[in-house]
């Protein structure tokens, strides 16, 4: 169930959630944590299919794929590092978490942040261009399903590129 703290208040209703991101233009969604008959990509994304398709069609992505992170993944610290920095990238991020847990940091003001915590089915999409940053919680494990809006995204397995001279543009967290 996610948790959300903006100026000073916790909120741990979904429904307060939902409002509170959907008026800075963030969308969540309550998706629920379902069994898995099988533990494979295939059987998470099939578990949650019904979801996934909506989401594809109303917003327009085009394909999907199963990441995980916890502390066997290699050099863990130095990939979780680079997301914890302040980044933007140009399609949106959207992260449905089936396992574990992970937080954003999302900007919506010149000034404020809201953090978000994300745990099992929970679904957040920080959008194109926004600046934000992730990193996990103390058991430094999460897995999720990401949707993206084009080949680009599919492609975007890089732990970061390069755009212009400054900006680094984050594609996985
Ligand atoms: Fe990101």
């Amino acid at each position: 169930m996610a948790k959300l703290n903006f100026r000073g208040v916790t909120y741990t209703d979904q429904d307060q959630i939902k409002l509170v991101l959907g008026e800075y233009g963030i969308p969540f969604e309550s998706w629920g944590v379902r069994k898995l008959n099988d533990d494979s990509a295939e059987g998470v994304l099939k578990a949650y299919l019904p979801d996934v398709e909506r989401m594809k069609l109303d917003r327009g992505y085009v394909t999907e794929d199963v990441i995980a992170l916890d502390p066997s993944t290699p050099n863990l610290d130095v990939l979780l590092a680079k997301f914890v920095d302040e980044h933007h990238h140009t399609d949106d991020e959207v992260r449905f978490v089936v396992a574990g847990a992970g937080v954003f940091e999302i900007n919506v003001t010149a000034t404020e942040r809201v953090v978000f915590t994300a745990e099992p089915g929970d679904l957040i999409v920080v959008p194109a261009w926004r600046r934000h940053l992730f990193y996990l919680t103390e058991e430094k494990s999460i897995r999720c399903i990401r949707l993206f809006k084009d080949k680009a995204g599919w492609e975007a397995h890089y732990p970061y590129a390069q755009i212009g001279s400054k900006e680094r543009v984050l594609h996985f967290a």
